[in-house]
């Protein structure tokens, strides 16, 4: 079943446990996580960014959904970043958007995330903002410091906007980090005294487990996942390549190389790939306390 994210996240804030939300991006994507969830009786929250086709996850998803009707799913748009992308989210059936406008001027982020707030919240679905900004891993000595939220500008931001969620910039960053990352710990507690509704944290892979957990225990409830559920599943198809393409052979155009290549098979490698995401995305399920949660 597809639910507005609110209802998943004020659970989660209620019982104190995190909900992960892996991006979606595909047919494959999206079943994995709908077992995964299923499998461990977790919630779930599937992220699809406007890149990866609004109407085309829609569709999916909804379909998933009939399927897995005992998983409590919800929809949500990463990262919009247009009035468009949102309204055609909400159009198609996602359950939330995130309006993303963390790059803009206070005011511009306010007056943009409040209009669409009102739109989304007339017909049942949920939004996520972000205050502050999570950059990117790769630059985050240069970025991380900069892009912190304040916690009292949190406070007027949840009031003004009447927004479901709020990503906060509390240390982590997306993509690979280039250094070891440290998150503000005071600043999440600081900031959940002050909205009192539910933290989403971007940026959760390579944040370390025990970081992850204490984020949680002090008021995080979304956690946005990719590189990791990438990576893990990049292993696994390099490992059902390299088994029919042993590293003996060279390559040279040879009958060998031929005859392993044969033997790959773009569904196959695609399930396989899929399999050490879904796998990924369990071992962070049950670090964050979903499971059995429904
Ligand atoms: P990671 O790829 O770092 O896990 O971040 C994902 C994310 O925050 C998507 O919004």
């Amino acid at each position: 079943m597809l639910i507005p994210m609110k209802d998943l996240l004020d659970d989660a804030k209620k019982r104190r446990y995190g909900i992960a939300a892996p991006n979606v991006f595909n047919l494959e994507s999206v079943e994995a996580a709908f077992q995964a969830a299923r499998e461990l009786n977790a919630p779930i929250i599937l992220d699809c960014a406007p890149a990866h086709g609004i109407e085309e996850v829609s569709a999916i998803a909804h379909f998933f959904a009939s399927k897995y009707r005992d998983v409590s799913a919800a929809l949500n748009l990463d990262h919009g970043d247009t009035f468009e992308a949102a309204i055609r989210a909400i159009r198609s059936g996602f359950t939330s958007v995130m309006v993303d406008r963390s790059t803009l001027p206070y005011k511009d982020n306010v007056d943009q995330v409040t209009e669409i707030t009102k739109i989304a919240h007339a017909v049942g679905v949920s939004v996520e903002a972000e205050l502050g900004h999570v950059g990117v891993g790769l630059n985050y000595n240069e970025t991380r410091d900069k892009g912190l939220t304040n916690p009292d500008q949190a406070a007027d931001f949840v009031k003004k906007t009447n927004i479901d969620c709020l990503a906060v910039a509390v240390g982590t960053s997306h993509g690979n980090y280039k250094g070891e990352p440290y998150l503000e710990f005071d600043l999440i507690e600081t900031i959940e005294r002050n909205v009192n509704i539910p933290l989403v944290l971007h940026g959760g892979s390579g944040t370390g487990d025990i970081n992850l957990q204490r984020a949680i225990a002090l008021g995080i409830q979304k956690i946005n996942l990719f590189t990791d559920l990438n990576k893990e599943g990049m292993e696994q198809l390099k490992s059902y390549v390299a088994k029919e393409v042993p590293d003996n052979i060279d390559g040279d155009n040879d009958d060998e190389f031929s005859e392993g290549v044969m033997k790959l098979n773009i569904r196959e490698a695609s399930q396989e790939s899929m399999k050490g995401y879904k796998t990924a995305l369990k071992y962070y399920m049950k670090l964050f306390g979903s499971a059995n949660k429904v």
